[in-house]
């Protein structure tokens, strides 16, 4: 497996978008200082959190590209798991340790290729509402550690969602934060409790009137 480091990049997921390499090539970085998360916002990036964008070209059904999110969430939360660090999914892209962000997904489509990007806070600091896996543990672990439990956890678990692609939204299912009242900001805002999330991986609402409203994109709040 090929992996491509780079002291300081802009993002990962933007180096990974423009070169041509094969499939399963990581780009990593021990800084980002153009750090991207969902929804256009940034993503901080200072050294001591692992900030990596793996190269996947799936041949999958379209309607299974969006799963490839939950793959590395729960990448996310085994590679927690054996830090005994409990992790969950708050739909779609955070895995969050005691309700704090400890680390994001995001994913681009650019041709036959998806940039799965993964950003870990692990001994870096974080923002307010963030958490990393030194402050939840008290002390720091090896970066490098991480990482290679990581990459296992994303082998193992690419290997299942090319065989079905539904097995993976099940394991997402079972690490997600559900029967909790959220906040969606997508198409206005919408306010319900997080129920389920179908076999496509949207999110099952339920209204304060009852109503059923399935999210197929939008910024949770808890
Ligand atoms: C989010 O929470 O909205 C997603 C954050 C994703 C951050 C990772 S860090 C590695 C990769 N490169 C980026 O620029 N972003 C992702």
């Amino acid at each position: 497996k090929k992996v491509i480091y780079y002291q300081e990049i802009s993002s990962t997921n933007d180096v990974a978008k423009s070169l041509d390499v094969e499939e399963g090539t990581v780009i990593v970085a021990d800084r980002q200082t153009k750090g991207r998360g969902r929804l256009n916002r940034k993503w901080i990036s200072p050294e001591g959190g692992l900030w990596l964008s793996v190269v996947l070209k799936p041949k999958v059904a379209p309607q299974d590209i969006p799963k490839i999110v939950f793959l590395g969430a729960i990448g996310v939360v085994r590679t927690l798991e054996e830090l005994s660090i409990p992790g969950r999914i708050k739909w779609p892209n955070d895995v969050l340790v005691n309700f704090r962000k400890i680390s994001g997904i995001l994913t681009e489509k650019v041709g036959e290729k998806v940039i799965l990007g993964i950003g870990i806070n692990v001994n870096n600091n974080t923002p307010e509402n963030g958490i990393a896996v030194k402050d939840v543990l008290g002390k720091e672990v090896s970066l490098v550690h991480v990482f290679k439990i990581l990459l296992e956890n994303l082998d193992e678990l690419y290997e299942i969602y090319l065989k079905s692609p539904g097995t993976i939204v099940e394991l997402a299912r079972e690490l997600m934060i559900l029967n909790v009242p959220v906040k969606v900001l997508g198409n206005g805002e919408v306010v319900g409790i997080a129920e389920d999330i179908d076999e496509d991986g949207r999110l099952v609402l339920r209204l304060g009137n009852g109503e059923i409203r399935k999210i197929i994109y939008g910024d949770v709040s808890l």
